[in-house]
């Protein structure tokens, strides 16, 4: 029987490999989902084959993860606890239906993946092969705590060199680190201790932090059409190459490092720091140009709904009917995000420099301090009184009451 199994070429999955044979006798298919990390690739079939393997498949699912899972939480503004930008949370579901895919493609009888049983991802993993193969039985090694018995990474490296694999890995203790197109996130080590700074010289990836940022500024144009970037500094791109360019941008000028203590779906409150510099670039421009374009109501409702979503992607639930109910509801509000938006980067902040619209619901006779036909100053005066209407009955039943 066949099981595949989500691999990273890490020391964590490559131990898994002769687990599975060992552990439960399985034909072991290794897929390897890539969603941008960023990383050599190279070299990792003669790594899978050699831990024992039967296959490697890489899988390059990098434009996918841009316009069906980045977009529409770019264009509902999902943010977690005000401040993460999801990005391991919404890479998930797209690696969950390509192992389903290579699965069925295979006929395996199982999913297997390396997330431990203290986290997320092991959720949003689960629910994403459950939502789309109910009939797959998932492997969740860390939490079989009787069969797998290692401990730590020097455990992983012995059992590996026990089964005939002597590769280069690490034994040194290093950041748990999640990369891929929109951000990197980091965890363990110093961070673990919220009291401390962390260490950033060591940590950062993909940016610098704002003190080592440029002194001189920097000018970007973006242009969206229904709320999809379509070009950056007059040069049209396709979104993977906007974003791997706004990375470059952001990172260089300290855009979009957070530090944050978040609340995991399984209880435990986690601290981390995730750098998502051309991310929190899009977003920042994407809400510059809604600013312009959408009335109130729809925006109140719309923010709501993107605490919402934010929280549905976070606790993995993404193949819901919930998740397609909000993404209907933003994409009917994009209808008319379009136009061109500026802004300048300098150390760490992402500052307006002008935005437009053909359909801008701005109205510069209406906004300004003269006079004009559209707006009759007179008109305020019945509107106030209507408007405070409940606050005076109010205070005139208060007035009453302490007469009496
Ligand atoms: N805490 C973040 C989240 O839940 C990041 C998880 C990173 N995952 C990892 N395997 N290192 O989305
Ligand atoms: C893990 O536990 O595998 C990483 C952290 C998380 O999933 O939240």
């Amino acid at each position: 029987e066949k099981v595949v199994l989500a691999y990273s070429g890490g020391l964590d999955t490559t131990a898994v490999i002769p687990w599975l044979k060992e552990t439960f006798n399985y034909d072991v298919i290794c897929c390897c989902i890539d969603c941008g990390q960023g990383e050599e690739l190279d070299g990792l079939e003669e790594r899978a084959k050699m831990s024992g393997a039967s296959k490697l498949y890489i899988e390059n699912i990098v434009d996918e993860f841009c316009e069906d899972y980045i977009m529409p939480c770019v264009q509902a503004g999902a943010v977690y606890e005000n401040k993460y930008l999801l990005g391991t949370a919404m890479a998930r579901p797209g690696i969950a239906k390509k192992l389903v895919e290579i699965a069925r493609k295979e006929n395996a009888v199982a999913i297997c993946h390396g997330a431990t049983g203290k986290g997320n991802d092991q959720i949003r993993f689960e629910l994403g092969i459950t939502a789309l193969a109910p009939d797959l039985k998932i492997i969740a090694p860390w939490r079989m705590t009787d069969l797998w018995t290692m401990q730590s990474r020097e455990d992983e490296i012995e059992y590996c060199k026990q089964h005939g694999i002597d590769l280069p890995f690490d034994a040194k203790h290093s950041y748990s680190r999640d990369r891929n197109l929109w951000h990197i996130s980091h965890e363990g080590l110093e961070l673990e201790d919220p009291s401390l700074a962390p260490n950033y010289d060591d940590l950062l990836v993909l940016s610098v932090t704002p003190e080592k940022a440029p002194d001189q500024p920097e000018d970007v144009t973006m242009t969206f059409e229904k709320g999809i970037p379509k070009s950056l500094n007059g040069k049209e791109m396709k979104l993977s190459e906007i974003i791997t360019e706004l990375n470059s941008l952001g990172g260089k000028h300290g855009i979009g490092i957070i530090d944050i203590v978040e609340n995991r779906v399984v209880g435990m409150k986690s601290r981390g720091v995730y750098e998502t510099p051309g991310g929190t670039i899009l977003m920042e421009a994407h809400q510059q140009l809604e600013e312009l374009v959408l009335d109130r109501a729809t925006h109140e409702v719309k923010k709501n709904l993107a605490n919402k979503l934010a929280q549905v992607v976070y606790e993995g639930k993404w193949f819901t009917p919930l998740r397609e109910a909000i993404q209907a509801f933003v994409t009917s509000t994009q209808e008319y995000v379009t136009g061109e938006v500026k802004f300048k980067l300098y150390k760490g902040n992402i500052i307006k420099a002008g935005t437009t619209s053909p359909y801008s619901l701005y109205s510069e006779s209406l906004a300004s301090f003269t006079t004009g036909d559209l707006y009759d100053h007179h008109d305020a005066d019945g509107f106030i009184n209507l408007f405070g209407l409940p606050l005076k009955v109010r205070a005139m039943k208060l007035m009453e009451e302490k007469h009496n």
